[in-house]
């Protein structure tokens, strides 16, 4: 991989940068047609890049730098499916997930999309069964709450979609997420849960993630005793293989570690090591979605990825969301050195897209060596976080306004809303929208001391109340929060994600770095039950917070 610190491109973006002075005020007010000539549009997403701290000479730099370090031909070759996952020697095939039916893409000598296409088939036969009713427990009821076990990349996509759509759920299904391994967190999902009406889906892709797999024998556990006290079941291995095979369905690259947790293989579905966990919300992954939402808001859902896959695939970069979008990123992270980014959803359905993002973006590119295992040479990675609009103004906007931090933020609304209300004469919707507008205008374009005065503001407080505005902002819109567009705001931030790491020179698709914890946890393991030489080989401060354990554990 080219290194991008190398190239031309970086050095006009350097001596651009010493000498640049942002001033979003007196660029609009020069250039009425800033908002028009910085606003693109990606599948249904309008996407107004005009509050940027950026102009035209920048932006054809970093198009440049996009050119220069061979972001095309790193696209294609993951398009393609080559093996651009070097350190697992793995295609990287999300975008395969969504193409339609009848494409044809051939790796490694197979058909990948005929494969999506199965397990999709597979998947929503499924989902219409447990839709209808037709699929019934062991004792002959319908299911009413489908349990999701998994965590990461098996539990943040299905949860959030599962969240963004709620208007889409058929009424009567309700679905729940369990993914920490905190006992806590199955006890409260399945304490009013009735087993017969239960219907549990262990997603985990390697079939060995010690929470999922603890989480999913609690579950059969709680399934088994509870069918036995009701006297729903006796306690015969055959008829326990028959409850687990009624409430259990598994979704995972692992089939035979999937019989060997007794699901029969006839209830699970595959997806394929080319599908990296934080990017398989589209596979069979998405099983409760499928359920919830039905297959036909499914296939909408995955057509909107493939909008924006194409758009990333074919548009110049001029034109390209995705790659404008993680360009501008690279901007503040390497120049402006920024830290964090935020992403504020004016959509509460999409309140855990944010936490969605933290696992996309940093488990992605949160990487100190390139591709090749030497250093990087440039910082990398940023920080994802956020809140729901309006929640987050009365909690850390202060910070975005008149910090001491240059924070870039993603503004996300939809037009239309899923739920009208009144309040009186006013549409509510309005009120909340104008917040959404109202936003990234202060921080835009902020407010000056002798603004602040002519308020008639004491000259004492005038410094506290000023805003220095140039604090930079992207604005997402779209007509609705239809399946289709969510799905495009996730293809939109994958592509975001990919651009970063092409530049970066990493691998954006593996994650050695959850490795070490997942290791010492097993090493500690023993400790805490009072095996003595395991507590003496570790620190001292563990060994300390292990004590306090010891002496305040009650019970
Ligand atoms: O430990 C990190 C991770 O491997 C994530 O990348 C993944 O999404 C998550 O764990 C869950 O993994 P699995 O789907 O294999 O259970």
């Amino acid at each position: 991989m080219m290194d991008a610190t190398k190239t031309d491109a970086w050095a006009t973006l350097s001596d651009l940068f010493e000498v640049f002075s942002p001033d979003l005020r007196g660029w609009f007010e020069a250039d009425p047609g800033r908002a028009a000539e910085f606003t693109r549009s990606a599948g249904d997403l309008h996407v107004d890049l005009s509050k940027n701290l950026v102009n035209h000479a920048i932006v054809d730099a970093l198009c440049g730098l996009a050119d220069q370090v061979g972001l095309a031909e790193h696209r294609d070759a993951m398009l393609r499916g080559d093996h651009i996952n070097v350190t697992e020697d793995r295609a990287v095939l999300h975008t395969a997930l969504r193409r339609p039916r009848g494409q044809v893409l051939e790796v490694d000598g197979r058909d990948v999309v005929a494969d999506v296409h199965e397990v999709l088939d597979r998947v929503y036969a499924f989902a219409d069964q447990v839709r209808s009713g037709a699929w019934k427990g062991v004792t002959g009821k319908p299911i009413a709450t489908v349990v999701n076990i998994g965590i990461g990349g098996s539990d943040l996509g299905p949860a959030m979609v599962y969240e963004a759509l709620l208007p889409y759920k058929q009424a009567g299904l309700e679905c729940r997420f369990v993914s920490n391994i905190d006992p806590s967190d199955i006890y409260e999902k399945t304490a009013d849960l009735d087993p017969e009406t239960t219907l549990f889906i262990v997603a985990s892709k390697t079939f060995t993630t010690l929470e999922t797999i603890t989480n999913a024998r609690l579950a059969r556990d709680w399934l088994l005793r509870g069918l036995a006290d009701a006297g729903a079941i006796e306690g015969s291995d055959a008829a326990q293989a028959s409850a687990i095979a009624r409430h259990f369905v598994a979704v995972s690259t692992a089939l035979d570690k999937v019989a060997a947790f007794g699901i029969d293989p006839a209830n699970a579905f595959g997806f394929w090591d080319w599908v990296g966990g934080r990017y398989s919300v589209d596979s069979a992954v998405g099983t409760a979605i499928a359920v919830a939402i039905g297959p036909q808001h499914f296939e909408e859902f995955l057509a909107g990825f493939h909008a924006i896959d194409d758009h990333f695939a074919t548009a110049p970069w001029h034109e390209n969301v995705p790659a404008l979008m993680g360009l501008l990123n690279i901007w503040y992270v390497n120049f402006f050195g920024a830290r964090s980014h935020a992403v504020l959803p004016y959509a509460q359905y999409l309140h855990r897209f944010p936490a969605y993002l933290q696992q996309l973006t940093m488990e992605s590119n949160g990487k100190s060596v390139r591709a090749d295992g030497t250093p990087v040479t440039t910082a990398t990675g940023e920080v994802f976080w956020g809140e729901p609009g309006t929640n987050g103004q009365h909690a850390f906007y202060q910070l975005l306004h008149q910090g001491t931090q240059l924070i870039p933020a993603d503004f996300i609304a939809v037009a239309s809303p899923t739920k009208e209300l009144r309040d009186g004469d006013q549409d509510v919707y309005e009120l909340f929208l104008a917040n959404f507008f109202a936003q990234s205008k202060a921080l835009a374009f902020g407010k000056t001391a002798d603004e602040v005065r002519a308020d008639g503001v004491p000259e004492h407080l005038v410094s506290a109340k000023v805003f220095t505005g140039n604090r930079p902002s992207t604005s997402i819109m779209a007509p609705a929060l239809t399946p289709s567009v969510v799905g495009q705001l996730i293809a939109l931030y994958e592509h975001i994600t990919f651009v970063e790491g092409v530049v970066w020179g990493i691998n954006s698709f593996d994650q050695w770095g959850v490795e070490l914890g997942k290791v010492l946890a097993k090493q500690i393991t023993p400790a805490l039950a009072g095996d003595d030489a395991a507590l003496a080989s570790l620190d001292p401060s563990t060994q300390g917070l292990i004590a306090y354990y010891q002496q305040h554990r009650e019970g």
